[in-house]
C-alpha cells in the first residue's frame, strides 16, 4: 500500500571485494586439538584434578591432521593457523625431540602440498611443565628461553613461514592466570605475579621477535591480540567511564606500550610488530563495581543495552565491532589479519549469520581504508575449550568425540563461496 510518503529505493545488498592474495581460512591451537600433549601444564593440572574438564585425546589432530587439511582445502581455504607445542619441541629443559621436529616438518609439507599458507603461532596458552615448575613467566630468564625455542622452530622447521605469531592474547593468559585463577597457574588476585607475567611477556615477544628475524628474512612477526570493543554502562556517568577506560588501556593498550609499539595516524608503528593478528569476539559493557573488578569495572547484563543475539558463552554478536577495532588498530600502520573470529551455538542460523555479517565487516572496514591481510575463522573443528572442555561448539566442522568423526556444518558452504569468490554480499 502506498501511504502517500516519498517511495523508497529498496536497500541493495552490498558487495564487499577482498584484495588478491587475501588469506582466508581457520585456526587451531595445539592444546585444544592435538591430543595428548602430556609435557605442558595443563595436561599436569588436569591430571591432578585442578582443572574440571581433561583434554585427553582432543581431536586426535596429531594423528588426524592430514585429513584436516584435506577439509581446509576441500573448503577453498587458502591459509591455516595453528600453534606449535612448545612442551612437545622441548619436553625437558634443553633437550629438543628429534620426532616431534619432523612432526611438524610433516604438518607444514601438509599445508603446503595442499596451498595452504601457514600462519604460525608459538605460544597458545599452554607451556612446557618444566618451565611452568620453575616458575613460568614469573622469573626473569623466562623471555630468553622462550626467544630460544622461537629461534630453534625458526632454524628446525625450514617451511618457508612468512607469518609468525609469538604469542596468543597475551592479556587473556594473565587475566585468566593470575586474576580469575581459572587456567593454570590458578592464582586468583594475584596483581603482583600479573604484572612481571605481563612485563615478561612482553620481552619475550621482544626477544622472540629479534631471534626470528636473525633467523629469517622476509618474514612478518607479529602477536595475536585479543581485542574486545568496551563500552561503559552509562556513558553519562563519569565512575563508568573511567573504570571503561582504565580496563580498555589494561586490555587494549599496555601490552603494545610494553612492546614499544604506537599509534600515530599517518605513522608506521616503530616497535617490534610487523602485523597484528586481532582476535575480535564481541564487546564488554561495563559499569563501575567493588572488590576485585572494582579498577576494571563488571560486565554490565542490564536489559536496556539492547544486546544482540548470545553464544553458548554468554558472548553477544557484535559485527559492528569488528569494524570499529580494526579502525582502531590500524592506526598503528601496520597490516592487520583476523587471526580468530567464531562463535559457540548449536544454532546453525545463528552460526551463519554471525560468519556472514562479521566477513562483511571485515569487508566494510577494508573498504574504508583499512590494511586487513586475511580472515581466519575460530575454529576449524570443534576443540576443547580450556576450561570449558568440549561443550562449546566452534567448529566449521562438528568432532564426534568418540569416533572423531568431523561432519560439516551448514555454514562451510556460505564460507567456501566467501572464500572461492574472494567476496561476500551483506544481503
Ligand atoms: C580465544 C582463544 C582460543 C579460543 C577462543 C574461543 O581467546 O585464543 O584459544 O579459546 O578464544
Amino acid at each position: 500500500m502506498n501511504n502517500g510518503g516519498p517511495s523508497r529505493e529498496p536497500m541493495l545488498p552490498r558487495v564487499y571485494q577482498f584484495p588478491p592474495g587475501f588469506l582466508w581460512g581457520a585456526s587451531t591451537s595445539s592444546h585444544q586439538v592435538e591430543g595428548n600433549n602430556r609435557w605442558n601444564d595443563w595436561w599436569e593440572y588436569e591430571r591432578r584434578g585442578q582443572l574440571p574438564h581433561a583434554s585427553g585425546d582432543a581431536c586426535r589432530h596429531y594423528e588426524l591432521f592430514e585429513r584436516d587439511f584435506d577439509l581446509a582445502r576441500s573448503w577453498g581455504h587458502n591459509a591455516h593457523r595453528f600453534s606449535i607445542e612448545w612442551s612437545r619441541l622441548e619436553p625437558e629443559e634443553g633437550k629438543w625431540d628429534a620426532d616431534a621436529r619432523d612432526h611438524y616438518r610433516r604438518v607444514f609439507r601438509a599445508l603446503a602440498e595442499r596451498g595452504l599458507e601457514p600462519v604460525v603461532t608459538l605460544h597458545h596458552f599452554t607451556n612446557p611443565a618444566w618451565f611452568a615448575r620453575r616458575g613460568g613467566w614469573s622469573r626473569g630468564d623466562s623471555p630468553r628461553l622462550f626467544a630460544r625455542y622461537a629461534e630453534y622452530v625458526a632454524r628446525e622447521i625450514g617451511a618457508p613461514v612468512r607469518y609468525w605469531l609469538t604469542i596468543n592474547e597475551p592479556t587473556v593468559y594473565v587475566t585468566q592466570g593470575f586474576v580469575t585463577g581459572e587456567w593454570p597457574p590458578c592464582l586468583r588476585g594475584a596483581w603482583t605475579h600479573a604484572v612481571r607475567t605481563m612485563r615478561n611477556l612482553a620481552r619475550a615477544h621482544v626477544e622472540a621477535y629479534a631471534a626470528l628475524h636473525r633467523s629469517r628474512d622476509g618474514i612478518q612477526v607479529g602477536f595475536a591480540h585479543s581485542a574486545p570493543v568496551i563500552e561503559p554502562c552509562h556513558p553519562g556517568r563519569r565512575l563508568d567511564r573511567a573504570v571503561a577506560s582504565v580496563r580498555d588501556f589494561l586490555l587494549n593498550e599496555a601490552f603494545f606500550r610494553l612492546i614499544g609499539a604506537r599509534s600515530r595516524a599517518g605513522t608506521r608503528s616503530q616497535g617490534a610488530l610487523d602485523f597484528i593478528g586481532i582476535n575480535y569476539y564481541t564487546r564488554n559493557i561495563v559499569r563501575a563495581g567493588f572488590g576485585l573488578g572494582a579498577l576494571v569495572g563488571r560486565q554490565c547484563r542490564s536489559d536496556h543495552h539492547d544486546f544482540g543475539p548470545l553464544s553458548t558463552m554468554g558472548w553477544e554478536l557484535y559485527p559492528e565491532g569488528m569494524v570499529a577495532t580494526l579502525e582502531r588498530f590500524s592506526s598503528y600502520g601496520l597490516p592487520l589479519m583476523i587471526t580468530e573470529n567464531g562463535i559457540a551455538t548449536e544454532d546453525e542460523a545463528l552460526r551463519r549469520r554471525f560468519l556472514l555479517q562479521h566477513v562483511a565487516a571485515a569487508g566494510e572496514a577494508i573498504a574504508r581504508g583499512v590494511n586487513l591481510v586475511g580472515y581466519l575463522h575460530w575454529s576449524l573443528i570443534d576443540n576443547f575449550e580450556w576450561a570449558l572442555g568440549t561443550a562449546p561448539k566452534f567448529g566449521l566442522a562438528a568432532v564426534d568425540y568418540s569416533t572423531q568423526e568431523r561432519t560439516a556444518r551448514p555454514c562451510v558452504a556460505d564460507f567456501a563461496r566467501i572464500c572461492r569468490e574472494n567476496g561476500v554480499s551483506d544481503g
